[in-house]
């Protein structure tokens, strides 16, 4: 498993665009709505996060990491290729290359996402957020 980073990486926009497709929104606690395509460029030119990675394994790219400037972690892993620790590989590749605190922000309702941080020895809840929509 290799951790690339989308702004060296030439199919990077295309690949995070497929990634947007399979998002639902009880994995995200931001879900916007799909982008178009000149939105999601904007986006990713604008270098949101601190660290952004494509996760590659065996010649394929398998999904994305990234880590904010907050030291927030997000992980999403192409539905096809999911339940093969991709995820939890590469959130600890993540954390061995830049280590310090760490915070996952998941939606309650994303099971998923809560087991794969809680089996990278994250705790908590440290904080309910609420939303007055
Ligand atoms: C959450 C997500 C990233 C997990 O990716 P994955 O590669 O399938 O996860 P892994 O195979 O690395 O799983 C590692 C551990 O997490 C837990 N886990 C992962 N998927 C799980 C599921 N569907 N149900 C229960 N536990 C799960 C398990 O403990 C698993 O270890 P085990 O298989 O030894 O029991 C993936 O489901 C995904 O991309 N979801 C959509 C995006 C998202 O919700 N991102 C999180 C927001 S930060």
């Amino acid at each position: 498993m290799i951790l690339r980073d989308v702004h060296s990486t030439l199919t990077a926009k295309h690949l995070l665009f497929e990634l947007l497709k399979e998002r639902r929104p009880e994995q995200s606690i931001s879900h916007k709505g799909m982008p178009t395509w000149e939105e999601h460029v904007a986006f990713v030119r604008s270098r949101p996060y601190e660290h952004w990675y494509l996760i590659e394994a065996d010649g394929y790219f398998r999904g994305a990491v990234y880590l904010t400037r907050q030291r927030e972690v997000g992980v999403a892993i192409f539905e096809g290729c999911r339940g093969q620790h991709y995820a939890e590989d590469a959130v600890a590749e993540l954390m061995r290359l830049h280590p310090g605190r760490f915070l996952a922000n998941i939606n309650p309702a994303n099971e998923a996402s809560i087991a794969l941080f809680r089996k990278l020895s994250f705790v908590g809840p440290i904080q309910i957020t609420l939303e007055k929509p």
